[in-house]
């Protein structure tokens, strides 16, 4: 059972220990992969923006400057793209063992109308949900040659907006706000069907979801090339302080998610109180927690991006 001690802000030693983050250039990409790394870990940054993720890893340099000099690497990857997902995959397959991965990367402003990816798939599942689900499957043997973790990135709007995604593509009835509920539905299904499928099959990798309760970049430290807010959302962000925090604050549940070794494979982390805190065991929503919606968000996920994870392959590695 994990502890009611921790302390975000003193972490225990991550020396040796290797993650990957999607989504490290901004955000709370950007600030786990900077706790990370205070910590003593090695932080391989992904992104999908070879100049932002470069800001980023400077970023960080300049915050932690006792940092070892290879504490970061960087690594393009879209993850709306199966064919990065495929090449960044590789070249961090050839990396060696890897402790932990953070499949944050996500987009936060779905686009008013429906638009799809060069694989031909709607942009927002694609991006949060598909791409993260061939890049964990991609990535067990290293994960499981660490007994190793990955986290996915829930939320709130779950909560809020229960729709059963029987139309994950959204080809009828899209809009934003429905694109965006229904992919973080489906990263948080696919994060327990995961634990499910990875204790059936006995790999030594675990699977949790996070989420970082509603955190906003007008109440974030500004980083040049990270985070730069304009003075409106500052204004505007600071209005809803009472509900909201900051990403360096929305990463710690995230952060815990990923590396404390009393967490056991399909919980489920947020901050305290739901929107802000420190990390606290949590439920997720109703329909985060169907079988039957698992299932079946595998099942496509399996034939979209042709990816079948190598259980057999993984087992007692
Ligand atoms: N903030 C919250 O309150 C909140 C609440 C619940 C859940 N979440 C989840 O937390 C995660 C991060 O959110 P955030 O608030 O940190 O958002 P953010 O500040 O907008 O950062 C999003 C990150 O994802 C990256 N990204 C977007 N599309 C990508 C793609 N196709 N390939 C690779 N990277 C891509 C962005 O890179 P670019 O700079 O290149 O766009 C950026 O690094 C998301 O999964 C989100 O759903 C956030």
């Amino acid at each position: 059972m994990a502890s009611t001690t921790w302390n975000p802000e003193h972490l225990p030693d991550l020396t040796g220990k290797v993650y990957l983050v999607t989504g490290a250039n901004a955000g709370l990409g950007y600030f786990s992969s900077e706790q990370l790394v205070r910590a003593g870990a090695r932080v391989i940054m992904s992104g999908r923006n070879p100049k932002r993720i470069s800001a980023a890893r400077a970023a960080i340099r300049r915050r932690v400057p006792n940092a070892e000099p290879d504490a970061t690497e960087t690594l393009i990857l879209d993850t709306s793209n199966f064919g990065s997902v495929r090449s960044a995959a590789a070249s961090v397959r050839g990396r060696g063992p890897l402790d932990g991965l953070l499949l944050n990367a996500g987009m936060v402003h779905p686009p008013k109308k429906r638009e799809v990816t060069l694989d031909g798939n709607e942009m927002v599942f694609a991006t949060n949900a598909l791409g993260h689900y061939a890049l964990a499957g991609s990535l067990l043997l290293p994960l499981a040659a660490a007994s190793g973790r990955m986290v996915w990135l829930g939320s709130m709007s779950t909560s809020i907006s229960q729709y059963d995604p029987v139309d994950p593509q959204l080809v009828s009835n899209y809009s934003g706000w429905r694109a965006y509920v229904q992919s973080k539905i489906a990263t948080t299904v696919l994060g327990y069907e995961a634990d499910r499928r990875l204790r059936a099959a006995d790999v030594d990798v675990t699977s949790v979801i996070a989420h970082p309760g509603y955190s906003v970049s007008g109440r974030t430290p500004g980083i040049t090339g990270v985070n730069e807010p304009s003075r409106s959302a500052r204004f505007f962000d600071n209005l809803q302080a009472p509900m909201t925090q900051s990403k360096e604050h929305g990463a710690w549940p995230l952060v815990r998610a990923l590396v404390d070794s009393d967490i056991s494979g399909g919980e489920y982390w947020g901050p305290k109180s739901t929107m802000r805190g420190v990390p606290k065991l949590q439920k997720s929503s109703k329909i985060t927690r169907s079988l039957d919606v698992a299932e079946r968000i595998w099942q496509v996920s399996e034939e979209v991006t042709g990816v079948q994870w190598p259980f057999a392959q993984t087992a007692g590695a």
